[in-house]
């Protein structure tokens, strides 16, 4: 596991005045999503499988899912997402010098999704790559943006977690189809900016491989006729193991998360687990006594959105209810890979 703790004493505002956190690495200045109009309802689902709105509401808090226009690509989504965090920012296009995008539905295998948006942005020259890390990508990018904003080598990273995962949903199975839905969240990431990144961490484990995974399409088992007619293009996933390792995962992320800044769990002021169901997110409450009032589920109306879902997350409670000055945001991905990353992020003024 990689970490960027810092170590500073400096007291960050009068609400966490008691507590010594370490300097921000880094700020996200801007936010920003974008869900496709369409929804698909549990009720539609169970015209096709062998489901109910009752068994999908209890079993993942899931009431509908979005999904993206045919024409529609995850580039065009992060674009739409891309604008109103650069909007949010105060930033241009011009103004951008690194572009990280994470996704685990590109739009072509090659080039690179990034590059399109890049194009799409009009800021030729800017670096842009993607980042595969499944659902944790958006926690991934953010602590390579921070990274690089705290070293110097970059000052305005354009971070965006997008996946559009009904064009790799199969619909035939009644386990994952009613779990998925498309959509795209931004961040801005700057020196400094309305949310201080004090705390970032990462990491892998290679032995999941097999948890969440498309079976071909790659080098492994190259794209053919048999592997489309077995379905071996879209997302296969073990869910009760993944349900485990989720909670499990993300638990063990928020405590050490915690430890490293020196509050509990429960001091966060909100914690923004990976939207990837109700049930898993109520567990991580339960495993850390954080209160469900401070524990964000915002899955029922967007289903799980991958890379995208904590973006997604942040920036709607953000704008329903805008988080003070002085609080304190603990975010936790985990997904294929398998793979995890947490940072907390300090609010600051407008
Ligand atoms: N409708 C009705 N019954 C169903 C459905 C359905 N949609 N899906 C499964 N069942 C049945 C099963 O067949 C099983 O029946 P059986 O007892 O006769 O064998 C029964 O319900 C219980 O199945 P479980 O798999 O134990 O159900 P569970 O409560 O674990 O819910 C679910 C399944 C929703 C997939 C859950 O395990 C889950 O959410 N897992 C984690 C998924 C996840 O985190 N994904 C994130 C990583 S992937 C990514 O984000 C891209």
């Amino acid at each position: 596991m990689t970490s960027l703790i810092t170590t500073s004493t400096t007291s960050q505002s009068a609400i966490v005045a008691s507590r010594p956190l370490p300097a921000a690495l880094c700020a996200i200045a801007g936010l920003g999503h974008y869900l496709p109009d369409r929804i698909i309802t549990n009720d539609e689902l169970a015209q096709t499988v062998d489901t109910s709105d009752q068994w999908i509401m209890e079993r993942t808090g899931i009431s509908g899912r979005r999904c993206a226009a045919p024409e529609e690509a995850t580039s065009d989504m992060a674009h739409r997402a891309a604008l109103e965090a650069m909007a949010d920012a105060g930033v241009t296009a011009e103004d951008l010098d690194l572009i990280l995008l994470a996704t685990s539905t590109p739009d072509t295998p090659v080039p690179s999704t990034a590059c399109y948006l890049q194009a799409r942005l009009g800021c030729g020259g800017v670096p842009a790559m993607d980042i595969a890390a499944g659902c944790s990508g958006f926690g991934f990018a953010l602590q390579m943006a921070a990274a690089s904003v705290k070293s110097g080598l970059h000052r305005t990273v354009l971070v965006v977690g997008a996946d559009t995962l009904t064009r790799i949903t199969n619909y035939a199975d009644r386990q994952s189809c009613i779990l998925f839905g498309d959509g795209a969240g931004a961040a801005v990431v700057a020196p400094t900016g309305r949310f201080d990144v004090i705390y970032s961490s990462i990491g892998s484990d290679g032995s999941g491989t097999g948890m969440i995974r498309v079976r071909a399409g790659g080098s492994r088992t190259p794209a053919s006729l048999d592997s489309v007619a077995t379905a071996g293009h879209t997302l296969e996933l073990h869910g009760r193991e993944v349900f485990k390792a989720a909670v499990l995962r993300m638990s063990d992320c928020i405590r050490k998360a915690a430890s490293a800044i020196g509050v509990r769990p429960g001091d966060f002021d909100l914690v923004i687990p990976h939207q990837a169901n109700a049930r898993i997110i109520e567990a991580v409450g339960r495993q850390l006594d954080v209160p469900p009032e401070r524990l964000l589920s915002d899955i029922r109306e967007t289903g799980n959105t991958a890379a995208a879902s904590i973006p997604i997350a942040l920036g709607r409670a953000d704008r329903a209810s805008p988080l003070a000055p002085g609080k304190l945001v603990c975010i936790v991905g985990f997904g294929a890979g398998l793979a995890w990353a947490c940072q907390v992020l300090l609010v600051r003024d407008r």
